[in-house]
């Protein structure tokens, strides 16, 4: 039986005692072990730390609720997001290390763009609201709100929307950018403030859902937002977009991650940021959506037997 070991880190933790704090982390991955196993997989969850030269040192066995100790892995799937500078520094070393021993999903490529928005903008500019690095540029953008953002940033820690008179400074490894008004909401499936995310594993969407603010312009989860499993379909131009993006990673398999857009007033579609480390926990926090997550699992782990 092969043996799919995940590393996981957020701010949920998993620790030698318990593995996660949050009921929902716990099912989401649960579940994943589950389906795993009926595809005949074992999975094991670890904190990256435990991992040296195809094992991990500790991990949990979610179906057994036991912690094990020197468990040989066949494949790596990377749920680690990076809290801190150094976390950061610490995973693209470790990621680097983990690519020359065995397959892992994402390939460190994908990983560093998904977590530099420069990198990001480098590639896909043009799918992007326009987007600078210095102050001296803020006269570039023409809208009277700015969207100031870490370079490094998720879960929309530090992003700020300000008139643009008012932005004196700009902070090492910030960003500038355009803002773009979403308040019409996306025809058809949406009619307000929004961020419309787009799931895609090896180059196909297996999913794909709104996020809403419950007050303000920010629609992360993390600080409040809501999923909304909207019923429709993707707009053509999303998906045209999503499908270019895709052909930057089409040499690494498998890969999983989400295509964020911005509708504005006259849908033109932006993409703000690529995410490798969507939650699983969302498709338990939000009702309903449990049938969608497993056939996702279901999917993510052909994939992987399609690489071990
Ligand atoms: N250019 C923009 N115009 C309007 N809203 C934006 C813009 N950029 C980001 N936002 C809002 O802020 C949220 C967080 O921005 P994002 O770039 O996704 O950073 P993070 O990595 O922290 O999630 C987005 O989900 C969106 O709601
Ligand atoms: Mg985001």
């Amino acid at each position: 039986m092969k043996t799919i070991g995940m590393i996981y880190s957020d701010n949920d933790g998993l620790f030698v005692k318990s593995p996660f704090k949050r009921r929902y982390t716990y099912s989401s991955y649960k579940k994943f072990s589950e389906i795993g196993q009926r595809h005949g997989f074992k999975t094991v969850i670890a904190r990256p730390e435990w991992y040296t030269n195809r094992k991990f040192s500790l991990c949990w066995n979610l179906l057994t609720s036991k912690i094990e100790k020197d468990i040989q892995v066949d494949f790596v799937l990377d749920r680690c997001i990076s809290l801190s500078m150094k976390h950061h520094k610490f995973m693209k070393n470790l990621r680097k290390k983990i690519k020359k021993q065995l397959i892992l999903m994402n390939d460190p490529y994908i990983e560093n763009v998904c977590t530099d928005k420069y990198l990001t903008y480098r590639l896909f500019g043009n799918y992007l609201p326009k987007t600078f690095f210095s102050l001296k540029d803020l006269r570039k953008i023409k809208t009277g709100l700015v969207v100031l953002k870490p370079r490094f940033g998720s879960g929309g820690r530090g992003i700020q929307i300000r008139e643009k008179g008012a932005i004196k400074k700009l902070k090492k490894d910030y960003l500038l950018q355009e803002f773009i008004d979403t308040s019409r909401g996306v025809k058809g499936l949406f009619p307000s403030v929004h961020d419309l995310r787009v799931l895609v594993l090896n180059g196909k969407i297996i999913d794909f859902y709104v996020r809403a603010p419950r007050k303000g312009l920010i629609s992360n989860v993390h600080l409040g937002g809501r999923v909304v499993r909207v019923r429709g379909f993707i707009p053509k131009k999303v998906e045209s977009i999503a499908l270019k993006v895709d052909k930057k990673f089409s040499k690494f398999r498998p890969r999983l991650y989400s295509i964020d857009f911005l509708l504005d007033k006259g849908q033109k579609p932006f993409v703000t940021e690529l995410n490798s480390q969507v939650g699983f926990d969302i498709y338990y926090q939000f009702k309903g959506q449990a049938k969608i997550y497993e056939k996702i699992c279901e999917s993510i782990i052909s994939s992987i037997a399609g690489v071990v």
